[in-house]
């Protein structure tokens, strides 16, 4: 009878962790797309095996690359065996071209972004992927987050290939002042050739382009100018807007001198960005994230900002997420409460973003796996699914936010 009881308790106990406050797939429009995201580099190893060549990441994090020209087929294959698995798993995969990791034979070669070689190379590259995987994959993204490409790699430093002015890591030599903006210009421009590529081969009409005015004051000479065929090919370059959405901060107009601390790039924002106003904390610090949790309001607010400033374009959450120490045992960190808490705050908080108009049509988790999370390597842990490092075979676990996902999507 204890036994029972316990058995009882404890199953009662978990429904209320799995409760989903009311939330489930109906709560969303019909077709309305969940996901759970990855990227190759943080969840794949294989550094060195079957071919591969090494990323600028490869060199940044430990100091035979090709780059273009000569196709790696284990690769090709792997990815092959990848989306025909998904697919018979009834698994819709949405495919993002570039995620941080270039080959670092272009940033030998030419360095990377910052010339304008690598528009043509990345576009050529694209164009591969669509040939070779588009009969599968239908759904394509481009460039993942190209602003902390430029600003965190060729401003602070701390992302590869770890450029700045300022020694703030340990970064080689670059120019803080203009190289951010190249690089942008040039992913802008990397972006609209694929897409124009991919459209081409599909016959959509393209449009014209520019930058904001407010950045055109601020940057004046030092932020690079579209020729009008390029302008061309950059607006309209979309179907749908991807946002990743992880924190909210506070954020006021600084128009007074530059603190020393800051970048000339950053100074150019004319922002001060904080985590508490009047020294109340905008929401709850978890160790080892630079992030706040518990702000999932701001989610909404951007949400309604990108509908009212554009047009109520098409937009994807296209990751969200929260990290968790990796120092912990296995037990505690597949008992992870507070991530259910973070995605019911932001899924709520979406809903009601879509209930206001916001063309929403897919919501991605980040991440499926426990990743490799860039310059902070294997110190957290984003996934549902929890990744066994000390295990020759990485053995995975399902966290109860997985089982809690898998209670809101069912039908
Ligand atoms: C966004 C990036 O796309 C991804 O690579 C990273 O792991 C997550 N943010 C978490 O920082």
């Amino acid at each position: 009878l204890l036994l029972l009881i316990l058995e009882d308790a404890s199953a009662a106990t978990e429904s209320m962790m799995l409760d989903t406050g009311g939330l489930s797939r109906q709560s969303f429009p019909k077709g309305f797309v969940f996901g759970a995201a990855t990227s190759a580099y943080q969840v794949e190893g294989m550094a060195d095996g079957d071919g591969r060549g090494p990323s600028i990441w490869d060199e940044f994090i430990h100091s035979k690359p090709y780059g273009t020209g000569k196709v790696n087929e284990k690769g090709v294959a792997y990815y092959n065996r990848l989306i025909d698995y998904l697919l018979e798993k009834g698994i819709t995969p949405l495919v993002n071209v570039y995620h941080n990791d270039y080959p670092l034979a272009l940033d030998k070669r030419y360095k990377g972004p910052l010339a304008r070689q690598f528009v043509k190379d990345y576009s050529e590259y694209a164009d591969f992927c669509f040939a070779t995987f588009g009969d599968r994959v239908k759904n394509w993204t481009t460039i993942n987050e190209p602003r902390p490409i430029a600003s965190l790699g060729y401003d602070v430093g701390s992302f590869a290939p770890g450029r700045c002015s300022k020694a703030i890591f340990n970064c080689s030599a670059g120019d803080s002042a203009t190289e951010p903006y190249i690089v942008s210009h040039n992913l802008l421009l990397a972006h609209a050739a694929a897409v124009h590529i991919y459209r081409n081969k599909f016959l959509h009409p393209l449009v014209y382009g520019e930058y904001p005015r407010t950045m055109r004051e601020i940057a004046g000479e030092r932020l690079p100018e579209f020729t009008a065929e390029e302008a061309a090919t950059v607006k309209g370059s979309f179907d749908f807007i991807g946002i990743n959405q992880y924190t909210a901060y506070y954020v006021s107009n600084e128009t007074k001198e530059t603190p020393k601390e800051m970048t000339s790039y950053q100074a150019d924002w004319k922002a001060k960005f904080s985590f508490a106003k009047n020294g109340v904390p905008i929401g709850q610090t978890i160790p080892s994230s630079v992030w706040v949790i518990d702000v999932p309001w701001g989610l909404y607010k951007c949400l309604m900002y990108v509908k009212e400033k554009y047009g109520n374009p098409t937009v994807i959450l296209s990751e969200n997420g929260m990290e968790e120490p990796a120092n912990v045992t296995l037990p505690k960190a597949l008992h992870d409460t507070t991530r259910i808490r973070y995605y019911k705050g932001y899924l709520r908080q979406l809903k009601k973003a879509v209930d206001d108009g916001a063309n929403v049509v897919g919501y991605y988790i980040w991440s499926l796996l426990d990743n490799f999370e860039w310059a902070t390597g294997y110190d957290s842990r984003f996934g549902i699914v929890f990744v066994d490092r000390r295990d020759s075979r990485l053995k995975r676990y399902l966290k109860m936010s997985a089982y809690w996902f898998k209670k809101l999507l069912q039908r």
